[in-house]
């Protein structure tokens, strides 16, 4: 007999304001993701289900959700290493329902991204996160005195920003704390971009001093509180949190 995997997925829509858990069970099997149970789901049970995705590969950044309390790539996380694999310590408590009927050992929990509004089951509203990504204007211009794209670029140079230009603007980092509490924090997706800029020698010394100045501002770097869960949930390794901190060094150096 195939043995099953229980899960507890959450789901809310037009109809349902609060939201509320359904429970599912997939038939195992070597290797199957999350995101392949959730198209069993829809293919089996519920095809009204609702989630993102589109590479499959941990390269979009589409299908980010909260699994088990954490936030993780749906396609990147296979079952098997959910209940085995090691947490990151001190994530925030992230609420979206009643779960006290949640059977931890053996049931995996499916809940959304959290601090964004739920647009329907597992699919958030990402507009604050494009708007404040738009804000730090995360790319070359010809109109700025920059030497990119066309330009070489050494290879430490490359390496100094390597981490940096890997993210997948998922948005699992919107987990930060100071997203909960404050809604015009720029987030750390946003500031990690901009030190990403800020730190490639391509860029004019002009145009580096406007990004700094976008940052410099209440709601954007000063208003991170270093709590650092950006940098222990990302899945691309790129230290969002510290790159927030280089950025401080940077201001203050210019003082
Ligand atoms: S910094 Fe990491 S967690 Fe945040 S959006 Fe980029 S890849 Fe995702
Ligand atoms: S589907 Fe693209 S990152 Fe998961």
């Amino acid at each position: 007999m195939v043995e099953m995997q229980k899960f507890l997925v959450f789901r809310k829509d037009s109809e349902d304001k609060e939201g509320r858990y359904e429970r599912f069970e997939v038939p195992k099997r070597k290797g199957l993701t999350i995101l392949e149970a959730l198209f069993y789901i829809q293919d089996n049970y519920d095809s009204t289900l609702a989630f993102r995705y589109s590479c499959r590969g941990a390269i979009c950044g589409s299908c980010g959700m909260t699994i088990d309390k954490v936030p993780e790539l749906a396609c990147r996380t296979q079952i098997s290493t959910v209940k085995t694999k090691k947490k990151p310590v001190k994530l925030p408590e992230f609420n979206f329902g009643q779960t006290s009927n949640w059977n931890q050992e053996n049931e995996i929990l499916i809940e959304p991204l959290p601090n964004m509004e739920i647009i329907q089951d597992l699919v958030v509203n990402m507009d604050p996160f494009w708007k404040f990504y738009r804000e730090v204007e995360p790319y070359f211009t010809r109109d700025w005195n920059d030497e990119a794209p066309e330009s070489n670029q050494g290879s430490d140079a490359v390496k100094s920003i390597e981490h940096l230009v890997n993210c997948i603007a998922c948005g699992l980092c919107w987990a930060c704390p100071v997203n909960a509490n404050n809604k015009e924090y720029f987030g750390p997706t946003a500031l990690a971009k901009a030190n990403r800029f800020i730190a490639d020698n391509r860029l004019s010394e002009e145009h580096r001093q406007e990004i700094l100045d976008k940052v410099w501002q209440e709601n954007a770097v000063p208003a991170c509180e270093k709590y650092f869960v950006c940098n222990r949930v990302c899945p691309k390794g790129v230290r969002p949190g510290t790159a927030i901190n280089d950025i401080r060094d940077k201001w203050s150096k210019n003082e």
